[in-house]
């Protein structure tokens, strides 16, 4: 079994240098399987996510190789393989994303019902609802997706959450029908306008990415793509501010977009810690008496549930009681148990935690239950007195790029065996 070894009690000091956006480069690599030509990525995270959909894509055809750190070069495939193997899909959430894009490019597709993390039930059904909009024919089969379609024709749909990847698998297939398609109460986060901008720059007509309507004009092919940057991880960015801010550091985040992880920011601030942004970094220094608050998650601009299980650390270590609502994962509160070994208080009523912080969390061994709880629980071990392990530490490996030398570079005393 993986595991993350940990003796806690160090502040973090330092500088740490943030990778591309594990999940704008999950999507914007599907995406690429439309380009009619070869084209590069920068700026792409080697994490173990990224790693499974290499895999995955080049099952079904693509030619893949890294040019140098971080540079993925694509050839997408001129037929495909219909069969992702379901070993492969089923380790990856984000192989829902190849839905849209299959179907618009190729007219077929063959998914496992994806796995990825367990934090919630985490339904398609609007995923379907736009892609059958479109003209697509999608059935379950045998613990598979599996959907044919014609040239799609544009149309109007209406999410009734905003949903990141339902978003983003309906706005890719939507590039390539015909007409004009309007897609309402769309997710706003900053992957999904990351892949407007890819969509746009391989030829799309995508207009309105980053507000509560997109409207894409489709066209008949996508070839004007030779190299696209990626952007910062942001939620990378929040998981070392608050691991800063939980181990009473100071820590200097480079290469951020301040603006994308501003809910975090301000939550910081509410509780005591300074945080002062420039362009490109974050500066987070955690030496005043910290006060505890209040969160709730919400699709973006709101508080990132993908942020919650770490800043529930936090507040674990500041005296006084905090709350915690989770709006958007039902099951993201398996951290709880774990951190309670670690001497955490914590209440857990539906979907509501109530904190009651301590004045210090001591080491213990503890298991990942997904990434962000992963990630977590490796702030938690920095924060405690003693040695934490953190088993399952595959789950963090999905998500993290170089964690162990990022933290160790900050002064943690880490080993990821
Ligand atoms: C993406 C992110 C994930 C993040 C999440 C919310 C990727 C690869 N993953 O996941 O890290 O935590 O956004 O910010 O980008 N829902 C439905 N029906 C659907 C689809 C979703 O009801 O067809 C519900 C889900 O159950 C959940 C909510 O919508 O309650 C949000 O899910 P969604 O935004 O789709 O998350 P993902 O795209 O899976």
């Amino acid at each position: 079994m993986q595991e993350i070894v940990i003796n806690g009690g160090n502040p973090l000091e330092g500088r740490v240098t943030i990778s591309g956006a594990k999940n704008a480069s999950l999507a914007i690599i599907c995406a690429a399987l439309m380009s009619d030509k070869p084209l590069v990525l920068e700026n792409v995270p080697y994490i173990n996510d990224v790693k499974v959909l290499l895999e995955i894509i080049g099952t079904i055809g693509a030619k893949i190789h890294w040019q140098d750190y971080k540079v993925l070069y694509i050839e997408p495939p001129k037929e495909i393989n219909v069969q992702a193997p379901y070993e492969l899909v089923k380790k990856l959430r984000a192989s829902n994303l190849l839905l849209g894009p299959m179907l618009a490019k190729f007219g077929q597709a063959s998914v496992a019902l994806p796995g990825g993390c367990n934090i919630g039930s985490r339904p398609m059904d609007l995923h379907f609802k736009g892609l059958k909009c479109l003209g697509a024919d999608i059935k379950l089969e045998k613990g598979r997706i599996v959907g044919t379609a014609g040239r799609m024709v544009g149309c109007q749909v209406y999410l009734d959450f905003p949903s990141v990847g339902a978003t983003e698998n309906i706005m890719m297939a939507a590039c390539l029908a015909e007409g004009q398609t309007i897609i309402e109460n769309v997710a706003k986060e900053p992957e999904v306008v990351d892949l407007a901008n890819f969509l746009n720059a391989m030829g799309a007509k995508v207009r309105g990415a980053g507000t509560d309507v997109i409207k894409i004009e489709g066209v008949n092919s996508l070839d004007q793509c030779q190299r696209y940057s990626i952007i910062p991880d942001r939620i990378e960015a929040g998981t070392y501010m608050v691991a800063a801010a939980a181990t009473r550091g100071d820590v200097l985040i480079e290469n951020v977009i301040p603006k994308h992880i501003e809910p975090v920011i301000a939550k910081l601030r509410e509780a005591n810690v300074d945080v002062e942004e420039s362009e490109d970094t974050v500066r987070v220094t955690a030496r005043k008496e910290l006060k505890p608050v209040d969160i709730k998650t919400m699709p973006y601009p709101g508080f990132p549930t993908d942020m919650q299980s770490q800043m529930m650390v936090l507040l674990c270590t500041i005296p006084g009681t905090s709350v915690i609502i989770e709006n958007i994962f039902e099951n993201r509160f398996q951290v709880v148990d774990e951190l309670k070994r670690l001497g955490a208080r914590i209440k857990v009523e539906g979907r509501m935690a109530v904190i009651e912080g301590v004045n210090s969390l001591y080491g213990a061994s503890v298991k990942a239950t997904d990434l962000r709880a992963g990630a977590a629980l490796v702030i938690a071990g920095l924060a405690s007195k003693g040695e934490t392990r953190v088993g399952n530490a595959l789950y963090v490996y999905r998500g993290y790029q170089d964690l162990e030398y990022k933290l160790k570079s900050l002064g943690a005393d880490i080993k990821c065996l």
